[in-house]
């Protein structure tokens, strides 16, 4: 059986192939289309999906989206009819309609572009149980509870459910407009970064600031009993739709927003750290509330809000839960993944196969004769392929030089895990800087991440979970801080990638060549891309990336590539 998964609304739109009951082949449209979050019809990425399964779209047997638009209209309209909100009510009309409209197109761009036959079954799912299944399914877990966080599904933004074996029940949707997702991005607006693309950065600047707007907090989002919030939304205008999240009411308690690219002040890093831990401790709420119904020790978790690897932390160390799973791509794209296996096991009755996900590289690679066809349209550049790459890196990280690495399928979800990073030794103090002004020129209040040998983990970090698709963020020990300091935040944490051999035997490698070398199980992993930019995907995206940039080294595969005249 050949089910693609299509995610292809608003953000993130991405394409997964499930085939034989293992998920193949999954990737963000934007690592073609080079626009960052690209919400545009995957049809890159499926059709990369249908190249490696080696099919035509002829041979699926089903296509299933991770949204259905029909289901959103019905319920936003209802839902500002009841408010009397006739400007919303409008907008939705217009704005919804015209998404349900595109909907439609693209089920008709499918079957024009890909010819696919009547017999092909196409299903819209709806798209926080298309999250849940991308958790649950492919979690160790035979039974487990789920919680779904999101800016907002079609009738909700929080949903809590249960997994056992290939079924998914949902216990409880959240009203629309309760969303911890547009709770966070209204305030990521507010502080002068990108709605549903700053909110990691928002995450970064929390640790610079104190708690100091707790109270206010308290007021904008209430906990209540059983597990509930409540948004102020009198502060808010995100659920309206009508282009900005907060309301005047809110400018007049907060001030001025921070103008985009301007100074970062007291007040912005205070108002981080307060949104930061009143996320924390929402989301810690409604988790123990799911245990006590549920009953469950383990927890899966999914929506763009589980991207907050700090918050998926607080969850595990604070809500009961002795385990959380997250697969690669928590947000929108990974709702691909869930609408795929939402039909295999849901629709189709299929027992769920053992590891039906287990690697994250689930993207395109590229041959070596593809990697020297296309050095030879950069002359400038010396190359030689060298058996000894992998100790000729280590050896060279050692040294002090930041190297890009490019390996293989590339990384499925926002996270270089090694396929397409930028590696650093991690003991320099000033490791951090240089990466920023020769390579990433990010923010400097960002962090970068420690990707250290699976192994290792607990002689490093005071939680020892296993984090190996980088999406929880953990106390590093304090006698331990010293060794890696260029990768422990101002707080005294790390996003700590746990590297398996199993899953990336070459990073591994590379990473255990460095420890005999230097001692240490840790690499400083950051993605290949610089400031704005998608990751990149091709050999050509990292030739150019490698001569724009001030990398000593690009190592593609077993060869290595350098600038005659240095950087
Ligand atoms: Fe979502």
């Amino acid at each position: 059986m050949n089910i693609l998964g299509i995610n292809s609304v608003a953000v993130d739109a991405a394409a997964s192939l499930v085939s034989k009951g293992k998920v193949i082949a999954a990737m963000e449209e934007e690592r073609f289309t080079r626009i960052k979050h690209d919400g545009a019809f995957p049809v890159n990425a499926i059709e990369s999906c249908l190249s490696i399964g080696k099919i035509e779209a002829s041979d699926l047997d089903a296509i299933c989206f991770s949204f259905d638009e029909w289901k959103a209209v019905r319920s936003r309209l209802l839902y500002f009819m009841s408010r009397g909100d006739v400007r919303a009510l409008w907008n939705t009309i217009c704005k919804r309609g015209k998404a349900f409209i595109g909907q439609l197109q693209h089920e008709t761009t499918f079957q024009k572009k890909f010819s696919i036959t009547k017999k092909t079954k196409i299903y819209k799912f709806d798209h926080h149980l298309s999250h849940a299944a991308s958790c649950f399914f492919p979690s160790p877990f035979d039974k487990a509870a789920i919680l779904i966080l999101d800016a907002a599904g079609e009738d909700t933004s929080i949903s809590i459910h249960i997994g056992r074996d290939n079924r998914i029940q949902t216990l409880k949707k959240y009203p629309y407009g309760q969303s911890l997702g547009a709770f966070y991005t209204s305030l990521t607006e507010f502080l002068g970064f990108k709605p549903n693309s700053g909110e990691g950065k928002v995450m970064g600047l929390a640790a610079y600031g104190e708690v100091v707007f707790a109270k206010q907090m308290e007021h904008l989002l209430a906990l209540k009993p059983r597990g509930d919030i409540q948004l102020d939304l009198s502060y808010f205008t995100h659920h309206r739709g009508l282009g900005s999240h907060c309301s005047s009411r809110f400018y007049k308690e907060f001030g001025p927003p921070r103008i985009p690219e301007s100074q970062i002040t007291q007040r912005d890093e205070n108002l981080a750290a307060s949104l930061q831990k009143r996320l924390e401790d929402a989301a810690i709420h409604i988790a123990r509330h799911l245990k006590k119904i549920s009953g469950m020790d383990r927890l899966c978790l999914a929506g763009g809000v589980a991207l907050n690897g700090v918050m998926n932390a607080a969850i595990l160390e604070h809500s009961g839960f002795k385990e959380v799973y997250l697969m690669p791509s928590p947000g929108d794209s990974g709702s691909s993944t869930g609408a795929a296996l939402l039909y295999q096991h849901q629709i189709q009755n299929q027992q769920r196969e053992e590891g039906l996900l287990k690697s994250p590289f689930l993207g395109v690679s590229f041959s070596d004769e593809e990697v020297e066809k296309e050095l030879k349209n950069f002359p400038n550049l010396r190359w030689e392929k060298r058996q000894d790459y992998l100790d000729y890196t280590a050896h060279k990280l050692a040294e002090g030089a930041i190297i890009g690495w490019f390996q293989g399928r590339f990384e499925f979800g926002p996270r270089a895990l090694g396929a397409r990073s930028i590696l650093a030794d991690p003991r320099r103090v000033d490791m951090k800087d240089i990466l920023n002004e020769r390579v990433k020129f990010r923010e400097s209040f960002r962090p970068f991440a420690p990707a250290i040998l699976h192994e290792h983990s607990a002689e490093y970090f005071e939680n020892p979970h296993d984090n190996p698709f980088m999406l929880l963020v953990f106390r590093i020990r304090e006698e331990m801080r010293d060794r890696i300091s260029s990768g422990v935040h101002v707080d005294g944490t790390g996003r700590g990638q746990t590297v398996h051999k199993e899953i990336s035997p070459t990073f591994w490698e590379l990473i255990r060549s460095f420890r005999e070398k230097t001692g240490i199980p840790v690499l400083l992993n950051t993605s290949f891309n610089v400031r704005g930019e998608p990751i990149i995907n091709t050999p050509l995206e990292a030739l150019q990336c490698f001569v724009k940039t001030k990398m000593d080294f690009l190592v593609m595969d077993d060869i290595v590539v350098w600038k005659p005249n240095g950087r």
